[in-house]
């Protein structure tokens, strides 16, 4: 143990070699947390995921008793980094499988395809008009038959080119008004943005700079931040790019955040998180595409209601406790430089208004770029992620809901789960000699199973026979059924010839059946809700980081979604993103996009008294009701436990 008390420990981690003083007596985790050294923590440091996982190389410790790792493990000094206490410097390693340091930028070219996979609305839905404009403006110099005063000048001249009816103008551009008008003989480029009914005067330049105007979207994901750079002269996207979001250190779901904030004061350090996330990607991207920082006077952003809360600053501890209360639903447009942004510090950010604490802006912008609210027929929209949030409804009415889907598509809660990242299982078949037949993302060795192969393993499984309608893994004789240390597993890579196992608990499948479940009951409260039946459905938009890779035919399969023709089903990736894009280019966007919030019905789902009852109907394969899922009662018949 330890022979003195020091006042404060030194913990490297390896291999980054990050290194950070802690008192004696804190967590590993927290040491981790602090330094910025990304470890999986599923459960948010309360010692029963078993996924954060470390080694100690060096030093003295105390670690909780628990039955989440192997006396192999414990010879091998792995411990779990929430359960164990610093009390020497020490030298810890973080296993290849956390595989993620916070704030990396996702060069990885498959990963990045979900920043670049992004629905567009299409060309002239919406006039061209971005939220802040430059406009060349060219005034007549005054003179003694024309005395008006230059701020008036202004107006007169603004309202010539654009409709502005009520107009405001900061001190500061006041200030500087007549020096710079009579050096620039009354030749400037005014940058002008739209506050709801207001235009506001942002900055006042040299007439040349009017060509000159960018902006950021973003969309805030509780795994993933993803950004697009786009130029506001003509509308055109630059360049994209994704990061992991570095609170993620928090807690892989935002409601573990919120509770972490809440705890240990936190909420300044997850405002920080993730404004030093986006300022991360925003730099990448001016830097590659040789663009000032100052030329950038727009940042719109979508995102969960709980991650616009944290870059804004706001409390959202309310979110989480009944009745589930947002602190702003609909943001007025403020500076991005209050945040801590760093563009043009006077540019404007915009967030996307939301519905409800549990239907974000990220669902608003699905519904402005799909445009179902537009439409005769009946749509539904679904964005499986953390969540499963679905709307369902046409141009006369929406009706929304969310789902605590729980994070096991996206590969957490899973023993083998990970992202969508190289190496990830994306695809899944098992062939009729139990082989199975498997596609890593990037072709390289697989590391685990992300969201989309998830499905697969789970749709193949089934349909094999593997296990039976409630999940359970069938012990008949099938040789890659063997028995775990949690019980019964199925076996989808073997080891050996430099290849891991890779398996599939029975808790995993019992995790991954309560997520689909959850969607597929969401669904049914609104179709029973609204009198729709699967037939009367024209179309499902699937959208999300799940949505990226997902086999439509095997979420049929396993009861996640209604039983349609699959040409029916169309992928929208990134509807978040492309909806932020949408506003910072059309004014009028933006209003839409008020408007279907203002016009969504949302169903609390936990005081639904249907929701408990459809939840439990769903969480057989496909579902209890077969008469519900006529193109695969035939299969499901044949499995054993039907
Ligand atoms: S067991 Fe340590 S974070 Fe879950």
């Amino acid at each position: 143990m330890v022979q003195e008390k020091k006042k404060k420990c030194t913990v490297c981690f390896e291999p980054s070699g990050l290194c950070i003083d802690v008192p004696p007596g804190s967590t590993l985790l927290k040491a981790a947390q602090q330094v910025g050294v990304y470890l999986t923590s599923i459960c948010g440091g309360d010692g029963y995921c078993g996924k954060c996982k470390v080694i100690v190389d060096e030093g003295q410790f105390e670690s909780r008793p628990t039955t989440l790792l192997t006396p192999e493990e414990m010879r091998e000094n792995v411990v779990l980094a929430c359960q164990t206490k610093v009390l020497s410097d020490m030298v810890v390693t973080v296993p290849k499988p956390h595989a993620l340091e916070t704030s990396q930028i996702l060069l990885d070219t498959d990963t990045q395809r979900f920043s670049q996979l992004a629905a567009e609305v299409p060309e002239g839905v919406f006039e061209f008009e971005p939220l802040v404009q430059k406009l060349h403006v060219k005034m007549s110099p005054p003179t003694v038959s024309d005395n008006t005063a230059d701020h008036e000048r202004l107006y007169l001249a603004i309202r010539k080119q654009i409709d502005a009816p009520i107009m405001q103008t900061g001190c500061r551009i006041l200030q500087n008004l007549s020096k710079m008008f009579r050096e620039s003989d009354y030749d400037v480029s005014v940058t002008i943005g739209r506050r709801g009914g207001t235009t506001e005067v942002i900055e006042i330049e040299p007439a040349e700079r009017y060509r000159t105007n960018y902006a950021v979207a973003l969309d805030l994901g509780t795994t993933t931040v993803v950004a697009h750079l786009v130029d506001l002269t003509n509308a055109n996207t630059l360049d994209t790019e994704a990061t992991y979001n570095s609170q993620i250190n928090f807690g892989e779901d935002y409601i573990r955040r919120i509770i972490y904030a809440e705890q240990n004061d936190a909420f300044d350090e997850m405002q920080n998180r993730i404004v030093h996330d986006v300022n991360n990607l925003i730099v990448t991207l001016a830097s590659r595409k040789r663009i000032d920082l100052q030329d950038i006077t727009t940042v719109t952003c979508a995102g969960n209601t709980a991650m616009i809360h944290f870059i804004l600053n706001l409390d959202p501890t309310q979110i989480r406790k009944e009745p589930y209360i947002a602190s702003a639903g609909f943001v007025p447009p403020i500076r991005a430089a209050e945040v801590g942004i760093q563009v043009n510090k006077r540019a404007l950010l915009y967030c996307l208004p939301s519905v409800a604490a549990y239907i974000g802006s990220d669902i608003v912008a699905g519904i402005l770029v799909t445009r179902m609210y537009t439409k005769d027929g009946v749509s539904l929209f679904a964005d499986i992620g953390t969540n499963g949030e679905v709307v369902l409804g046409n141009k006369d009415w929406l009706v929304c809901a969310s789902s605590s889907a729980g994070p096991a598509f996206e590969g957490s809660g899973v023993k083998h789960g990970m992202r969508a990242g190289a190496g990830a299982i994306e695809k899944l078949q098992i062939r009729r000699d139990g082989s199975s037949q498997i596609k890593t993302i990037g072709d390289g060795r697989p590391a685990g199973i992300c969201g989309s192969g998830l499905l697969d393993t789970l749709g193949e499984l089934f349909i094999n026979g593997i296990i039976d309608r409630t999940g359970r893994i069938k012990q008949n004789h099938n040789p890659r059924v063997r028995e775990g240390e949690d019980g019964l597993q199925y076996q989808i890579i073997q080891p050996g010839n430099g290849y891991q196992e890779i398996f599939i608990t029975q808790a995993d499948i019992d995790n991954l059946i309560r997520s689909k479940a959850g969607v597929f009951a969401a669904i049914r409260v609104l179709t029973e809700s609204t009198q729709i039946k699967p037939d009367d459905i024209d179309i499902i938009y699937l959208a999300g980081g799940f949505g990226n890779y997902l086999n439509t035919k095997q979420a049929v399969t396993i009861g996640m979604l209604p039983d349609i023709p699959l040409e029916k089903i169309q992928y929208v990736g990134n509807t978040s993103i492309a909806g932020a894009k949408t506003v910072l280019l059309a004014r009028k966007a933006l209003e839409t996009a008020e408007d279907i919030a203002n016009n969504m019905t949302y169903f609390d789902l936990m005081s639904h008294p249907g929701y408990m009852d459809e939840f439990i109907r769903a969480k057989f394969l496909p579902h209890t009701d077969l008469s519900l899922f006529p193109s695969i009662k035939a299969q499901a018949k044949q499995v054993k436990g039907s």
